[in-house]
């Protein structure tokens, strides 16, 4: 091409990245990614085929790991985390700022094997994957160096099972790898069956870094292998991928203690109104939904644009897509590369093929043969159709319009998913009384996926729960060092009359803010210790369940200031205290013995206590090295159920139900099944304490047949198992249905426990600057 011609087209040239360093590192690493276990390698077997997306050629072999071979590396890791742990957080640091140099040092090979592997553009890789992934070691050996001081209550959760997807390699590996070392945990991981390469070069430098053997294992393989990891003898479980295998992790977690975090699936919006900066906020969805080919769990990939603004919008936005380079991802000037497998393509294709709604404009680009799909925009859908509800995980926007910015909120939010969000105005009031309402883990005031190892990200509803990044992320890889005593079942006691009182005196629900009958029409005789009747409750069932729900979502609770749910919590605690001897005297019939008055005083303190709190539990400013500022806002967890304990039937009740009203939730409350009427005596004080119809419900009855129906409630956002380890179960077997939070409480006096179970952080990025 002679300098005139290029002078004529004004195109770019190829400039492509050597990718003989990183065959040659293939080469010389006996061609085949196999497991890293207690410092070694191997077995090598060339059992599966690793690919170059870009030409199809086998990049490697791959030993698929057995479950023998997943429960060996789970063993070394068991038996290296105690002195792992016990080196301290300074001497750990140490190891993560000495991956964090190597990583640096390699950082080219990396991006090179990233981009081999993966398909995605050299240009990403080198600029977004590798640089993000070395800054989470940086960050994450400051964690470790503060933890004693800044975390004096955690410690290690033990050894951590990982699995990640095959979009941000090594990215994802160090979201998960970094806060698990730093707080003293092991690791076993296993990368995606498509792209293990870069974590076969991470184990080379942990070796380099001389992270003692046993404490990072990396297990390769298919999905047979990450169920054998999920099936091993872990502590903990973190995920990130389909929402389809999430739920099938969180089924097969259920029942054996495991702790659990998900990052699943997303349709996030990316909304812009009419007057936002229209060039910016198309360079911006350039990079919402065509950065990685579109395989981005936060992928903006669902727009909604003003309707007085979207003609013009999409004219601007195919002419710009019609710009957009596509081809070799080891091209520096290549915006988009390949599809990371043919099967991901034939999904891609199949779910376009299917639609025959709205218009579909693929950019006017030549494509190159192979695993390449075209930029694409499809306009006119409805909020109901298929392409506008189900992940693609491929260069394909949806779009629709809004008219109003409520209209943008309700279609926003009218999704199953919860991941991330964008917004594009130039109105900074409208940005932020709107980034609140999105129901969402991340939100982008005037840019799209910015990410940072001090900001925590993760999702709602079926995007998963637990954050990764931030202090937020610290608390998935520790536990308490104040643990609570696991509640035991109580018996109720029996008696033979069931009174002589002609007056009927069946304590009813409480639903809705009334009194209401059960809906099943059947109650249960309660009895002191030695068998005197004390009265009737109802035994509520999953219509009545549902009913509380129900009266949970019509209550607007979570919008009320800290300022008013103080006010209101400290009027419960003062009603309670008016009323104090007739608790205790109700608590030492129903239980026997004389506690009844100190657990009433208890229960007023913690009332008083949340009421201190609920003006006081704060979100942070994050110091993220953008010019703007990534807010970390705490937010309600939503709608709550709370299985009650059986002993203490008042403080069992009313700690869950001050906590979650602090924090800004409603809460249904089921109460303690052998001593249920304390329980019913309360609705009497929230009738006359202005707590609004709906924030709390409670219920009677048998928990066992009420867990099996909350866990699998589609609207419950969140359920407090505060009773016995089998109702706990019960709710943990159903509670895949909507990838449901599940926490089984902390001590008393644990306070930022119970306020963080409250909460969930939503992070809220707003540059700064014209
Ligand atoms: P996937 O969820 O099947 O795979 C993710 C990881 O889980 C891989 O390491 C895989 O080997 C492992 N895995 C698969 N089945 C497992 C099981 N039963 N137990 C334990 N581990 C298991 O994702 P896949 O098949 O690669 O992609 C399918 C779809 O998932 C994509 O089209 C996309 O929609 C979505 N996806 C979402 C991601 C996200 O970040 N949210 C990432 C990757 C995929």
């Amino acid at each position: 091409m002679s300098i005139e011609t290029i002078f004529d087209t004004m195109d770019y040239g190829t400039a492509p990245e050597d990718r003989g360093p990183a065959l040659q590192w293939i080469k010389n690493h006996g061609g085949i990614a196999g497991p890293y276990i207690n410092g070694k390698w191997g077995p090598f077997r060339d059992d599966l085929t690793v690919c170059n997306p870009a030409t199809g050629e086998k990049l490697s072999g791959m030993t698929q790991t057995s479950a023998k071979e997943v429960a060996e590396a789970v063993k070394c890791a068991r038996a290296a985390q105690p002195s792992w742990e016990a080196l301290g957080g300074p001497a750990r640091a140490k190891v993560l700022y000495a991956i964090a140099r190597i990583m640096q040092k390699h950082a080219r090979l990396l991006a090179v094997m990233e981009s081999l592997d993966n398909g995605k553009p050299i240009r990403e890789s080198r600029d977004i994957d590798i640089p993000l992934a070395i800054r989470h070691f940086y960050h994450h050996a400051g964690h470790a160096q503060l933890m004693k001081t800044a975390l004096p209550d955690r410690k290690a959760l033990g050894v951590c099972g990982q699995i990640i997807p095959w979009n941000f390699p090594l990215l994802m590996l160090a979201w998960k790898i970094a806060p698990a070392l730093a707080m003293g945990n092991t690791v076993v991981l296993k990368p995606a069956e498509y792209t293990p390469m870069t974590a076969i070069l991470f184990a080379d430098i942990c070796s380099q870094a001389e992270v003692p053997p046993g404490v990072v294992n990396i297990i390769t393989g298919d999905g047979s292998t990450g169920e054998s990891l999920v099936e091993s003898d872990v502590d903990k479980i973190a995920f990130t991928g389909s929402t389809a295998v999430g739920r099938k992790i969180q089924d097969s977690v259920a029942t054996n203690g495991k702790s659990l975090t998900l990052e699943l699936g997303g349709k996030s919006p990316y909304i812009v109104f009419d007057d936002a900066d229209i060039d910016s906020a198309i360079e911006g969805l350039v990079d919402a939904i065509w950065f990685n080919q579109g395989q981005v769990c936060c992928a903006g990939s669902r727009l909604l644009v003003h309707e007085a603004i979207a003609e013009d919008f999409h004219s601007r936005l195919k002419v710009r897509m019609d710009k957009l380079r596509i081809g070799d991802p080891l091209d520096k000037s290549i915006d988009v590369g390949a599809i990371v497998d043919p099967i991901q393509l034939l999904q891609i294709k199949k779910l376009v093929a299917a639609n025959d709604a709205g218009e579909t404009y693929h950019a006017n680009i030549t494509v190159p043969d192979g695993c390449y799909y075209p930029p694409t925009l499809i306009t006119g859908l409805q909020p109901s159709d298929t392409l506008m509800q189900e992940e693609i995980f491929g260069p394909v926007l949806v779009s629709t319009t809004f008219r109003t910015p409520s209209e943008a909120i309700e279609v926003a939010n009218n999704t199953r998913y919860g991941l991330a969000a964008t917004l594009w105005t130039e109105n900074i009031n409208l940005a932020l009384e709107i980034a609140p309402k999105l129901v969402a883990g991340v939100v982008w005031v005037n840019a799209t996926n910015l990410f940072d190892a001090a900001a925590g990200f993760g999702g709602l509803r079926e995007s998963g729960f637990g954050r990764e990044g931030g202090w937020e992320g610290l608390q998935a890889y520790t536990k308490t060092t104040n643990p609570s005593v696991p509640a035991k079942a109580v018996a109720a006691f029996k008696g033979t009359s069931a009174g002589s009182d002609p007056v009927d005196r069946t304590a009813k629900l409480y639903i809705g803010g009334k009194q209401a009958r059960p809906d099943g029409g059947y109650s249960q005789a309660i009895y002191a210790p030695k068998g005197q009747f004390l009265g009737h409750v109802p035994i509520a069932n999953r219509k009545d369940v549902r009913n509380a729900v129900q009266a949970q979502t019509l209550c607007a609770w979570g919008k009320s200031s800290g300022h008013l749910r103080a006010q209101i919590l400290y009027y419960v605690a003062e009603n309670l205290s008016a009323r104090r001897e007739s608790f205790a005297k109700r608590i030492d019939e129903m239980c026997g013995g004389k506690a009844g008055l100190e657990e009433v005083k208890d229960a007023i303190d913690i009332l008083f206590c949340y009421a201190a709190w609920a003006d006081k539990f704060e979100g942070r400013a994050k110091s993220v090295p953008i010019r703007g500022i990534a807010l970390a806002m705490r937010e309600p967890v939503g709608r709550i159920a709370a299985l009650c304990p059986d002993a203490t039937p008042l403080l069992g009740l009313v700690a869950p139900m001050a906590a979650a009203l602090a924090t800004g939730n409603t809460i249904t409350l089921c109460a303690s099944q052998p001593f249920p009427l304390s329980g019913t005596d309360f609705y009497h004080i929230l009738e006359t304490s202005d707590v609004p119809a709906g924030a709390v419900n409670i219920l009677t009855g048998q928990q066992s047949e009420l867990a099996a129906h909350i866990g699998a409630h589609m609207d419950l956002d969140s359920v407090w198992c505060l009773s016995t380890q089998e109702v706990a179960s019960s709710v943990k077997e159903k509670a895949s249905s909507n990838v449901k939070r599940i926490w089984q409480g902390a001590a008393l006096d644990d306070h930022n426990s119970w306020l963080d179970a409250g909460t969930e952080i939503k992070t809220i990025w707003v540059p700064y600057g014209e």
